[in-house]
């Protein structure tokens, strides 16, 4: 079997975790003669990942992983990895809205499969990436894509777990464990840098010297008020809404209010109440009376959470979702939510489920139909 060729996108903290995992654990850098791999994991017929071409901005700069020059080649332009007939899957991990998303965009029409970590992009454009990706499959008529790079059972698939609580599996259990069950609420600490950072002023530190802190653990965004803000818990919100309850959410729509207003006095207060301080993405059926009235109400704000509650069982960067649904009941996903080998692992899960067949083409659920929801979003918080 013919490897699955990876081309990747940005080496990071994130990139570096892959890199490793796949070439050096998972026995990509041993695959040698590339038409006859085979899987070392898994079924015979399963293609080896192997990273063939890593696109950085600077390839001078020092990076803590080491890049084997025999079977990676470094370039600095996308194109090089989205239009390489040889490349069967792009790993866009660099990153921010502007060139990442031409390049995942490029490799969907040019065919090939993509695994993400970027929240920003697919929560930003949700509906026009779903378009894409289905017009790329064929969807309502012919395939717009080109015939390079369909290994790993055809289509092309696009795998984004690491875009949501880095290393939580939670995108996979929604798309594939409530097929038969309603979802009635999702609420989720999905930002390790504040999580860090409440935990540390509900043990009496100020503010601005836990941000500092949070930030020198390399879990921040580049702009930390992305953090802080709440815009990355908006951004994974909207995503786990759309998984859950098929509901596109233009994040300008969410009402989103960060942790730059707490104070040491709040967990005081908190705590007088038997309850900790998290910020918490939420997205909820709305209900009157006891019966949905067909409204969704998604936010972000910071919330006073009682100690005993799943939520409140995340701590330092780590995150947790909890989903409540008609079958299940109140289920949780704890773990960490960021950092390089997490968030690696859910990137490497994905490209084995693209090695696999096992990544789906059809990424996110329909849209409900018009009786589910009415007037899809309230905003009133
Ligand atoms: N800044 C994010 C966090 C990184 O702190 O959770 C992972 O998305």
């Amino acid at each position: 079997t013919r490897p699955l060729r990876i081309g990747m996108i940005g080496a990071g903290t994130v990139g570096g975790g892959v890199y490793e995992i796949i070439m050096n654990r998972l026995g990509g850098g041993k695959s040698g003669d590339a038409s006859s791999s085979t899987s070392s994991r898994g079924s015979i017929s399963t293609p080896t990942p192997i990273i063939t071409k890593i696109c950085v901005r600077d390839p001078s700069k020092p990076r803590n992983f080491h890049v084997d020059p025999n079977m990676t080649k470094i370039v600095t332009d996308t194109s090089s990895i989205t239009s390489d007939p040889n490349i069967d899957l792009v790993v866009e991990v660099a990153g921010g809205v502007t060139f990442a998303k031409d390049a995942v965009y490029d490799s969907i029409r040019n065919g090939k499969s993509v695994v993400t970590a970027n929240k920003a992009l697919i929560a930003e454009n949700m509906e026009e990436l779903i378009g894409m990706i289905g017009i790329a499959n064929g969807e309502g008529g012919e395939s717009n894509s080109a015939s390079c790079g369909r290994r790993g059972g055809g289509g092309v698939r696009f795998g984004y777990e690491a875009s949501v609580c880095g290393g939580i599996p939670v995108i996979h259990a929604l798309q594939s464990c409530y097929a038969g069950d309603i979802i009635n609420e999702v609420m989720g600490i999905c930002n390790g840098t504040t999580n860090y950072m409440l935990g540390k002023m509900e043990d009496g530190e100020d503010y601005d010297s836990v941000l500092r802190e949070a930030q020198e653990l390399g879990f921040a965004e580049s702009d930390p008020s992305a953090d802080v803000e709440g815009y990355d818990v908006r951004a994974k919100i909207s995503i786990l809404a759309k998984l859950a309850f098929g509901v596109s959410v233009p994040i300008e729509s969410v009402p989103c209010m960060g942790i730059t207003n707490i104070s040491v006095v709040d967990f005081q207060y908190a705590k007088s109440m038997g309850c900790t301080i998290k910020l918490v993405g939420t997205a909820v059926r709305k209900s009157r009376y006891g019966e949905h009235d067909g409204a969704l109400s998604v936010y972000v704000s910071p919330k006073l959470v009682p100690n005993g509650h799943l939520l409140a069982s995340a701590i330092g960067c780590g995150n947790a979702v909890s989903i409540n649904s008609a079958n299940l009941g109140l289920a949780s996903f704890g773990g960490a939510g960021a950092g390089r080998y997490p968030t690696a692992n859910s990137v490497v899960a994905d490209i084995m489920r693209v090695a696999n067949g096992t990544c789906p083409t059809a990424p996110f659920p329909p849209v409900p139909s018009s009786s589910s929801f009415v007037d899809d979003i309230d905003s009133d918080y």
